[in-house]
C-alpha cells in the first residue's frame, strides 16, 4: 500500500473531506468527526436492518474494488489488502461489525480497522447512494427467484391433484351460491392459471430489478474512469441503469416487486378462502400437518395455515401501498426516506414465499371427499343452465329455454330423481310454450342434462370442465411449468456464474 500512489483516490471520498486525515481505528473511523453522535444516532442508523444486505454489500464492495484495480484507480496491492479484509469481515459476520450509520459505513470502518487508511480507498468513485441501490437489487433478485420457485411448487401440487380428480364433480359457485357443477380438476387449474401469471409477473419484475446502478455515485456520476458495465457483469446484472440520477434515486423496482408479491399473495388468499369454506362444508379435509387444534375445544380441527396464508396477503398489500406511499412525491435525487423502503419488502417477500409453500403443501395433502362433492354438485338445481342449453340446442330461443327452466326451478327440489325433475321441466315447458318437452328434446337427454357428471362432460369447450378439455389444460399447465422452471434455472445459473467469476477475480488479488 502506498500513500504516494499517483492514482491515490482516497481523498475523493466524502468521509475524507473534513480534512481529518486517514488515521484508522476505533468504531468511528469513517467520518468520525461529522454528525457521528447525537440523540438521533439510533434513529438514523439502519445497521441492524442492513443485515439483509450484508452479503450483498460485500459482493458489491468486491466487484467495485476489482474494477477500481482493473481501471488503475486503486493500486493492485491495496486492492488485495482491501479484498482480504473483506473476506475476514465476512467470516466474522454482520454481528461483529463496528458501529456505523449503516452496513456500508460499518464495513468500510472494519476494512480501515484491519488495514489502515488505505482501506478508505474502497469508497473511491462511489457513494452510499449507488452502493445501497445496488445492494437492494442484488438481494431482491434472490427473494424474487425464491418466490418464483415457490409458485412452481404450488403449481405442481395443483396440477398433480387436478390429475387425480379430472372426473370428480363438485359444485361451482358464483356469489357463493351453487351455480353449475364442475370438477375438482377444473377448479384447481383455475388457480394454476393465476399462479402462472403471478410467476410471470415476478420474472418480469426480476428483469427490471436485475440492472446495476453502481457507478452512479451520489447521483451525478464521477470523474474517475469507472467501468460500470464491468461491475454490472461481476455482480451478475443484466446491464446498468444508465442515467446516474435515475440509478441512484429510482426505487420503482421495489414498488413493482411488492406489487407482484401482493398479487401473488392475493391469488393464494382466494385459494385459502375457498379451501376454508370447502373444509367447513365437509367437501375437503386438510391433512393434520396443515391444521391446528384448539386449546380448549377438543373436537376442533382448524385450517389455521390457510388463515395465515390469507393474512399474509394483508401484509403484502400493505407493503405495496406503503412502498408507493413512501416514494410518492420524493424529489430527485436521494432522500433518506429511501432507507425505510426496502427491508420490509425483503421481509414480505419471505412471508409470501413461505405462504406459497404452505399453500402448496396444504393442497398436495388435502383429501377431497368424492361422495360429499358428488352429492353437493347437484344441489340447488345446479344443472339448470345445462338443461336450458339443451332446450336451446333443441331449437328454442335461449331466452324461452331460460324461462322454462326458471319456472321448473320453483318446483325442483334437492333429492328429486332425474325422472321426477324431468317431469317438472316438462310441466314448465307446457306452461310456457303450450308444447310438451318432447317437442324439442328427448326425455333421455333431459335426464342426462340433470346429472352433474353428464352436465360437466357436455361442457367441453376449450378451457371448460369436461374431462377431455381438462386433459388439454393439464398438458398446457405442465408445459408452462417446465418453461418457467427453465427460466428460473437460467437466472440462477447466470447469478452463480457471475459469483464464480467475481470470486476468481478476487482471488487474483488476495
Ligand atoms: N443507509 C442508507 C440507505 O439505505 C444509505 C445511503 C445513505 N446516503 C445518504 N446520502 N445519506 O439509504
Amino acid at each position: 500500500m502506498t500513500d504516494d500512489d499517483p492514482d491515490a483516490a482516497a481523498d475523493d471520498a466524502d468521509e475524507a473531506s473534513d480534512g481529518s486525515g486517514g488515521a484508522a481505528g476505533g468504531d468511528t473511523a469513517v467520518r468520525r468527526d461529522r454528525f457521528s453522535g447525537g440523540p438521533a444516532r439510533e434513529f438514523l442508523s439502519s445497521l441492524a436492518a442492513d443485515e439483509a444486505i450484508f452479503e450483498a454489500d460485500l459482493a458489491v464492495d468486491r466487484a467495485h474494488v476489482v474494477m477500481l484495480a482493473e481501471q488503475g484507480i486503486v493500486d493492485e496491492a491495496v486492492a488485495g489488502e482491501i479484498l482480504g479484509a473483506l473476506d475476514d469481515i465476512e467470516a466474522a459476520g454482520h454481528g461483529a461489525l463496528p458501529d456505523g450509520e449503516d452496513v456500508h459505513e460499518a464495513i468500510e470502518t472494519a476494512v480501515i480497522d484491519r488495514i489502515g487508511p488505505d482501506g478508505g480507498r474502497m469508497h473511491t468513485a462511489r457513494s452510499r447512494n449507488d452502493e445501497v441501490a445496488t445492494c437492494i437489487r442484488y438481494r431482491l433478485r434472490e427473494d424474487l427467484l425464491a418466490a418464483v420457485e415457490a409458485t412452481l411448487t404450488a403449481r405442481e401440487a395443483l396440477v398433480d391433484v387436478a390429475g387425480e380428480h379430472a372426473e370428480t364433480v363438485m359444485p361451482g359457485y358464483t356469489h357463493l351460491q351453487p351455480a353449475q357443477p364442475t370438477t375438482v380438476a377444473h377448479y384447481l387449474l383455475s388457480y394454476e392459471g393465476g399462479l402462472a401469471r403471478d410467476a410471470e409477473r415476478l420474472l418480469d419484475a426480476y428483469d427490471r430489478v436485475n440492472r446495476s446502478p453502481l457507478g452512479a455515485a451520489a447521483f451525478a456520476g464521477t470523474p474517475f474512469d469507472v467501468d460500470r458495465d464491468r461491475t454490472a457483469e461481476l455482480l451478475g446484472f443484466d446491464g446498468t441503469v444508465r442515467n446516474s440520477m435515475d440509478a441512484a434515486a429510482a426505487r420503482d423496482f421495489l414498488a413493482e416487486s411488492a406489487g407482484a408479491l401482493a398479487t401473488l399473495a392475493t391469488t393464494l388468499s382466494g385459494l385459502a378462502e375457498d379451501l376454508i369454506i370447502f373444509s367447513k362444508e365437509g367437501l375437503v379435509e386438510l391433512s393434520d400437518a396443515y391444521s391446528s387444534t384448539s386449546s380448549i375445544m377438543p373436537q376442533k380441527k382448524n385450517p389455521d395455515t390457510l388463515e395465515l396464508t390469507r393474512g399474509v396477503a394483508g401484509d403484502a398489500i400493505g407493503e405495496a401501498t406503503g412502498t408507493l406511499s413512501l416514494l410518492k412525491g420524493l424529489p430527485r435525487a436521494y432522500n433518506r426516506d429511501l432507507q425505510r423502503a426496502h427491508a420490509s419488502v425483503f421481509e414480505v417477500a419471505g412471508d409470501v414465499r413461505e405462504a406459497t409453500e404452505v399453500a402448496a403443501g396444504a393442497v398436495a395433502t388435502a383429501d377431497w371427499d368424492e361422495a360429499a362433492l358428488t352429492a353437493a354438485a347437484g344441489e340447488g338445481f345446479s344443472t339448470a343452465t345445462g338443461v336450458a342449453d339443451l332446450l336451446a340446442m333443441g331449437g328454442l330461443p335461449f331466452r324461452t329455454a331460460h324461462e322454462i327452466v326458471a319456472a321448473a326451478a320453483e318446483a325442483v327440489e334437492d333429492g328429486d330423481s332425474p325422472d321426477a325433475a324431468a317431469a317438472k321441466v316438462d310441466e314448465a315447458a307446457r306452461k310456457v310454450t303450450g308444447e310438451p318437452l318432447s317437442a324439442y328434446v328427448s326425455r333421455e337427454d333431459v335426464e342426462s342434462a340433470l346429472d352433474p357428471a353428464a352436465s360437466v362432460a357436455s361442457r367441453d369447450s376449450a378451457g371448460g370442465p369436461a374431462p377431455e378439455a381438462v386433459a388439454d389444460a393439464l398438458a398446457a399447465a405442465e408445459a408452462g411449468i417446465e418453461t418457467d422452471e427453465d427460466a428460473l434455472a437460467a437466472e440462477r445459473d447466470a447469478l452463480a456464474a457471475a459469483s464464480e467469476t467475481l470470486e476468481a477475480e478476487v482471488d487474483r488479488y488476495v
